[in-house]
């Protein structure tokens, strides 16, 4: 079954040619960080205002790459959220648009479900039970995967998602955006025990996570060495770009210790939810599971559980259309194919991951 995979719940415009679930015959992604990156943030207008204007080449584009046509496709899948609503409703539009006109089956995918099975695009699928954790800029999430479909939250994020700690502390420090990317490069030069910046745990046996306390730290730290003469005009310092010259420590090893806080928490809450489920996967999606560090430490954590690790490849792990055809053709398996066009863009949808 080839599906056609449409998703522009952020600021990807992507479209991607998947064949039974598993094998991408095209993925194409068109990013706006250019026309983000003067404002630090994705601004939702102009989000929203990009995905119209590529994303009809971008679905050309996919189903070119993949030597198809329209007529080949047997399904198209979309993202129906979460995300931003006013991006979600331009994929959302083209996708019934096009199912209306060529009678193809369409289907809604949950763009969280989504990453989870960007993991299935690997060579070697992952195994139930699974955790997954789900780690990006709108979410940290850690969710028990007994089956495709049947997947139930078993942790969250109770303040900012690591993603977002990522790109604030980034935008802090005048690093450049997207900040996930700059830290992670960064990083790389700099000293993880530089500074010890607190973990937050929250209670025992929780699998939540919070990440505000730690990005607060951050900019505490800094603040103490900031030339408080020159300010906001609210009395709170500001003047990051000149830093370097009056820190203890690099930029680097600020970076480095942030993420390597992070890190410790993430890595730390999969393996006890692993161990807690008794499962015989884990799965590691989501924009920030691009982070090499993330990377290195879980391969070794998880190995010493003794349990199988998939890490798709980064360009799996960030936004792209590949991940919802996958989702796309195991979701119409699960609903013998019924499908209809009556449905709505959900940009906050209530906690499972899955829509069942
Ligand atoms: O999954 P994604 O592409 O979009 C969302 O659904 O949010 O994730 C984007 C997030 C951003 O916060 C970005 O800074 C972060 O993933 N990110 C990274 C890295 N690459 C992307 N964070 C840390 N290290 C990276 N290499
Ligand atoms: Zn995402």
């Amino acid at each position: 079954m080839i599906v056609l995979g449409i998703e522009s719940s952020c600021d990807e415009t992507a479209a991607a040619v998947v064949e039974d679930g598993r094998r991408i015959l095209s993925s194409v992604v068109s990013s706006q960080i250019v026309i983000h990156r003067p404002y630090g943030g994705v601004v939702p207008e102009l989000a929203s205002r990009q995905h119209l204007k590529v994303i009809v080449p971008v679905i050309s584009e996919a189903l070119q790459r993949a030597g198809v046509d329209l007529p080949d496709v047997d399904a198209i899948a979309v993202t129906q959220g979460p995300g931003l609503v006013g991006s979600l409703l331009v994929g959302v539009g083209v996708a019934k648009g096009l199912a209306y006109a060529t009678g193809k089956p369409l289907v809604a995918v949950n763009h969280l479900e989504g990453h989870i099975l960007a993991a299935f695009l690997e060579d070697s699928p992952p195994s139930f039970p699974a955790i997954a954790l789900v780690v990006s800029g709108g979410h940290t999430n850690l969710y028990y995967v007994k089956d495709y479909g049947d997947i139930t939250l078993v942790g969250r994020t109770r303040d900012d998602a690591a993603g977002e700690a990522f790109d604030k502390v980034a935008k802090f420090l005048d690093l450049g955006y997207p900040g996930g990317v700059v830290i992670d490069e960064l990083a790389r030069s700099g000293n993880p025990k530089a500074i010890t910046f607190p973990r937050s745990y929250l209670e025992k046996d929780s699998l939540d996570f919070s990440f505000s306390g730690i990005k607060t730290a951050v900019v505490n730290f800094v603040r103490r060495y900031l030339d408080t003469t020159q300010d906001d005009g609210n009395g709170i310092a500001v003047g990051a770009p000149s830093l370097g010259n009056q820190l203890p420590v690099q930029i680097a090893d600020i970076v480095a210790s942030f993420q390597e806080a992070v890190v410790d928490v993430l890595v730390e809450k999969t393996c006890t939810a692993a161990q807690r489920f008794e499962v015989s996967q884990v799965v590691v999606a989501g924009g920030v599971a691009a982070n090499s560090r993330l990377r290195q430490r879980l391969q070794d954590q998880v190995a010493s559980l003794g349990l199988p690790l998939e890490l798709p490849r980064p360009e799996l792990c960030t936004d792209n259309a590949a991940m919802i055809a996958a989702a796309g053709f195991y979701r119409l398996r699960q609903t013998n194919g019924d499908w209809d066009l009556d449905f709505d863009a959900i940009s906050r949808w209530p906690d499972l991951a899955a829509s069942s």
